[in-house]
């Protein structure tokens, strides 16, 4: 690669979606503005079906920004950024335009240049499009790095996944590939491993020997929406837990890498995983919101789950015994992504028969971001009674209201920096699909645990709570579902 290759392209493929409009221009003009990316020399390139002009296109992102993201919008600097976006339309599926790309790209770019490909396509067209890039000679890195990002889902199952790492490992190295996985470059997601190895006075007691239980919520409060024919298909197993809590898993459970480096971390992750023991069915609960099945796109008779609570074990020594309990679902009482880690309650009372509560640690990952840790305390002006009081951390309290960016940006940064870091490698795609796949096939087979029904704006299916009594807990709710 020439050393002078420093000038950067980022073509969007599916450039006319939500994606682009949405999350991908908005980060990219916030890195602008930023000074992140060199204002001399980085282009961004939109390519899809519909039949823009260069001018057309900056009209339309412009548009969706104002309306999308007015407080990030600044008339100013989106004058210096618009010269830097060019459109040329194509069709992902059609190799002849390939070849109009690249006579777009050798023209802007002038000379040298690196480049970030990504594909905000349909998931079906992956293969489609990293094996065109590569017959259009789009993939060659003599004349400066090449990167393909692709959005999840990687696969519906194992058999896929391994099919599409396949087809991209035929273009693309592991080390060009990047995987996105939005809930990673959420600040209080990055922030975890930050709390847990730049601090000492957690990790002595991050075990089995201190913690009871760990829970993982990510609890939504919108219903699927326009989304119900992919929904249908994917249910929240494939959509959230293979992914975002799985994810979120590694960071709590996983052993403190020898750097911060993207390899230790990623070796890290994968051997947590791996330590995960199978699922067993009977520590699963399942729901469906009434009212699902009426969603369009959505099958009459549906068996999809919009909810889904389980139990899993790690078998290492950190982790022997410790249950942690992962729940997920849509339409619930409010939005809230958060991590309790349970301690264990003092050995010996010396306060009398009165139950003592846990102390809880909470990692508020949204929204309300922060970290809240219970202990009891003494009742003022009575002898033996104590309540649990909250030693509160909020961001926004600390660095300001517009100190959290959005997770695309730290991201897209990432790949333009080359930090594979918060990018699921292929092993852990492969785990974490091993994990899941045998879920399904339970949950129909006889003696499965029943697919309940849930209120819409409730907790979701009271099973759940059956569930964590069963392992001698309750759900630590919704802290982040109340201001401060
Ligand atoms: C996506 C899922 O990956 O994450 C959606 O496909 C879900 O179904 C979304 O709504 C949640 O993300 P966030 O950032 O809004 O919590």
């Amino acid at each position: 690669m020439p050393a002078d290759a420093h000038t950067i392209t980022v073509v969007i493929f599916g450039a006319s979606g939500d994606l682009t409009e949405r999350k991908l221009i908005p980060a990219l003009f916030s890195l602008f503005r930023k000074g992140r990316l060199p204002e001399c020399c980085v282009n961004i390139v939109g390519f899809s079906r519909t039949p823009y002009s260069h001018d057309a296109f900056r009209a339309h992102l412009r548009d969706g920004m104002e309306t999308l993201a007015p407080t990030a919008f600044d008339a100013e600097a989106w004058r210096a950024f618009a010269p830097r976006l060019w459109y040329a339309p194509g069709d992902t599926q059609t190799p002849g335009d390939y070849g109009t790309l690249r006579a777009l790209l050798r023209e802007i770019e002038g000379g040298p240049a690196n480049r970030v490909y990504y594909a905000a396509v349909a998931p079906q067209l992956f293969p489609v499009l990293a094996g065109h890039l590569g017959d259009a000679g789009l993939a060659d890195q003599r004349e400066g790095w090449r990167r393909i990002v692709i959005e999840k889902p990687f696969g519906t199952d194992l058999a896929s996944a391994r099919d599409l790492t396949r087809a991209l490992h035929a273009v693309f190295d592991e080390e060009q590939i990047y995987r996105m996985d939005h809930y990673l470059g959420k600040e209080t997601a990055q922030n975890i491993l930050f709390f847990r190895f730049a601090n000492t006075i957690f990790e002595p007691v991050w075990n089995r020997n201190y913690v009871a239980g760990v829970q993982i919520s990510v609890l939504e409060e919108l219903d699927v929406g326009r989304r119900g024919a992919y929904y249908d298909q994917s249910g929240v197993l494939r959509d959230m837990f293979q992914n975002h809590l799985l994810q979120l898993l590694t960071l709590v459970a996983m052993e403190p890498p020898a750097s911060f480096d993207a390899t230790a971390i990623r070796n890290e992750k994968a051997k947590v995983l791996s330590a995960i023991q199978p699922i067993a069915p009977d520590e699963t609960v399942r729901g469906q919101y009434a009212g699902y099945r009426s969603a369009n796109g959505v099958a009459p008779d549906s068996h999809t789950a919009t909810y889904a609570a389980l139990a899993l074990r790690i078998a290492n020594w950190r982790w022997q015994g410790v249950p942690f309990l992962l729940r997920s679902g849509k339409a619930l009482t409010c939005r809230t992504s958060e991590i309790t880690i349970e301690f264990q309650r003092p050995p010996h009372r010396i306060f009398g028969e009165a139950a003592i509560g846990a102390n809880l640690l909470t990692l508020a990952i949204q929204p309300n971001e922060g970290i809240h840790l219970r202990v009891q305390a003494k009742t003022p002006d009575q002898p033996r009674e104590m309540a649990a009081v909250d030693m509160e951390f909020y961001y926004r309290s600390y660095f300001g209201e517009n100190g959290l960016p959005e997770a695309y940006e730290r991201l897209l940064l990432d790949v333009m920096l080359g930090d594979q870091s918060l990018f699921p490698r292929e092993d852990q795609i492969e785990i974490t699909w091993q994990l899941m796949d045998p879920v399904p096939p339970a949950w129909a087979a006889p003696g499965a645990p029943p697919l309940e029904t849930y209120a819409p704006g409730s907790w979701g299916p009271a099973g759940a709570e059956a569930l964590a009594a069963r392992l001698g807990t309750l759900w630590h709710l919704g802290r982040t579902c109340r201001l401060p």
